[in-house]
């Protein structure tokens, strides 16, 4: 059960385009090599590919893929964590939705194995054979608009839980990590940060408060973990910064000195709203509850 909620209380495919198709050029200076562009884990002695590829191995490992046939990536970047998926299960079938024609373009160009890329709405996305798993990184922020009330807020998550819980076989996982909205009042800097945010570098998106995913999945999933690792996206922010501004002149001739600008103080804005609360992180596994759908 879905409903066209979804599609048009989240960020349109143009909105979406607006972020990620600045060209690939331009994500690779600064993103590690595996172009993952969602919170790392960090642990002491990590580098930007170790503490990325730590938190692929932690989402893998809630997913539980080993005996999965089929796993869908909501949101799937440039195809980092479907790649660890093809690694890690030989003979998983694995599908990847992204809005963006750059990031669609450059898994087409070297596909892994047993993958298919889509640029494709979920929502749109009804392939008929249910899945083991499903992912959603970094993806969920630009689901609901700014601006909308927390009703329909909420209504929004929950048609996201229901296709998810739709698109899933009995007993299947879905592994959410998503930035959410912190509990601590904003002060005057954080206001200007998140109007700068929202305005110029995430149109048409907002984060979740964790309430508003608890309530939206009622009754569809089971939540079996739950942690915030703001620090680590704090972290992740400052290493993409420093890497952004030692590539500054690839950087400005990639997209302009007018983008890389904008990007070094939203990255920075990250930085502050991360390590003060007013923006957390969280990694939420979910596994698919049993009986029929009702509330
Ligand atoms: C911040 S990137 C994260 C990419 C990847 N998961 C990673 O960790 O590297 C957000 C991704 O969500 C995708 N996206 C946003 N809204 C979407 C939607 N409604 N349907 C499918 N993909 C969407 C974007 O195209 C992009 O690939």
């Amino acid at each position: 059960m879905t409903s066209d909620i979804g599609e048009h209380q989240g960020a349109s495919a143009d909105a979406v385009e607006h972020h990620y198709d600045i060209g690939t050029e331009f994500y690779r200076l600064w993103l590690d090599p595996g172009l993952t562009y969602s919170c790392a884990m960090w642990a002491d002695g990590d580098d930007l590919r170790g503490a990325q590829q730590r938190k692929l191995d932690y989402l893998i490992e809630q997913a539980q893929i080993g005996g999965a046939g089929r796993v869908l990536d909501i949101g799937c970047g440039w195809g980092s964590l479907m790649r660890a998926v093809a690694d890690r299960n030989d003979h998983a079938l694995i599908t990847g939705l992204t809005l963006s024609r750059d990031q669609y373009q450059h898994i087409l160009a070297d596909p892994p194995d047993r993958t298919e890329v889509r640029l494709e709405h979920w929502n749109d996305h009804r392939p008929g054979i249910p899945y083991d798993v499903i992912f959603c990184v970094g993806a969920l922020e630009h689901f609901v608009r700014f601006g909308l009330s927390r009703r329909e807020r909420t209504a929004t998550y929950r048609s996201f839980f229901a296709y998810c819980h739709s698109m899933l076989a009995p007993g299947g996982r879905l592994v959410v990590q998503t930035i959410g909205k912190g509990n601590r009042p904003l002060d005057q800097v954080s206001i200007t940060d998140v109007q700068f945010l929202a305005n110029e570098i995430f149109p048409e998106s907002d984060p979740p408060r964790l309430a508003e995913l608890a309530h939206a999945s009622e009754k569809l999933f089971e939540i079996r973990s739950v942690i915030n690792d703001r620090l680590d996206y704090s972290t992740t922010c400052a290493e993409w910064l420093h890497r952004l501004r030692t590539h500054r002149a690839e950087a400005e001739r990639a997209a302009g000195t007018r983008v890389t600008e904008a990007y070094e103080r939203y990255l920075e804005a990250s930085i502050r709203q991360f390590d003060e609360q007013h923006l957390v992180l969280y990694r939420i596994a979910l596994r698919k509850a049993d009986g029929p759908l009702s509330g």
